[in-house]
């Protein structure tokens, strides 16, 4: 099982890069491997809304609005057997990074309907939120509703804050190593 594991704060020490890496710890362990992507390390732009909003994605399902690392991320969750997303809260949703790429990609994918490349695919969601918490729910429901946009399986949803750190990092490494061995 080859896990594609995207990650999106800019920070290479903080809570959300600990989530990706536990979530590596535990695919590994399961005899998966484990592809770790910082968003922040690529250039993906927003959405254009191409034409009157709906874009050449709607009929040819790929991006040609925007040419830029998204096209070759994409294709590699497209390839991918698993997805783990991982985002710090920023305002209660996903951060920029992390938006840029799912909006494109559910406009990518979505459009397909029941044929969508992610369609079954399992995906870990996580959202990594600061000393308040608040906005964590939301975020989660934001990645939740994306999933069942492309049509992907919502293998968990966990988040995860200062307070409760120690334990979910844990409960995050455990969902890694399920995700790697899932349908097993
Ligand atoms: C622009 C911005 C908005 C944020 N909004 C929230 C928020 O709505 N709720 C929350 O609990 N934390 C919020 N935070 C805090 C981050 O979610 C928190 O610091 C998170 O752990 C960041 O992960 P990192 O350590 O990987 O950067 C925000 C941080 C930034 C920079």
């Amino acid at each position: 099982m080859h896990v594609l594991i995207i990650e999106s704060s800019p920070n290479r020490d903080g809570l959300t890069a600990a989530c990706a890496q536990a979530a590596i710890r535990g695919v590994e362990a399961a005899g998966g491997t484990a592809e770790d992507v910082r968003l922040k390390d690529l250039r993906i732009a927003s959405c254009n809304q191409c034409s009157d909003g709906w874009g050449g994605c709607r009929p040819n399902h790929r991006c040609g609005g925007v040419q830029d690392d998204f096209q070759a991320l994409h294709e590699r969750a497209i390839a991918a057997d698993a997805l783990a997303l991982v985002t710090p809260v920023y305002w209660g949703d996903l951060s920029e990074a992390m938006k840029n790429f799912t909006d494109r990609m559910r406009r990518c994918e979505a459009t397909l309907g029941e044929e969508s490349r992610l369609a079954g695919k399992p995906v870990l969601l996580v959202a990594a939120a600061g000393g308040s918490g608040n906005g964590l729910i939301s975020c989660l429901t934001n990645m939740e509703r994306w999933a069942q946009h492309v049509r992907a399986l919502p293998f968990d949803l966990i988040g995860i804050k200062r307070i409760t750190r120690a334990y979910k990092l844990e409960t995050i490494r455990a969902a890694g190593e399920a995700l790697a061995r899932y349908p097993g």
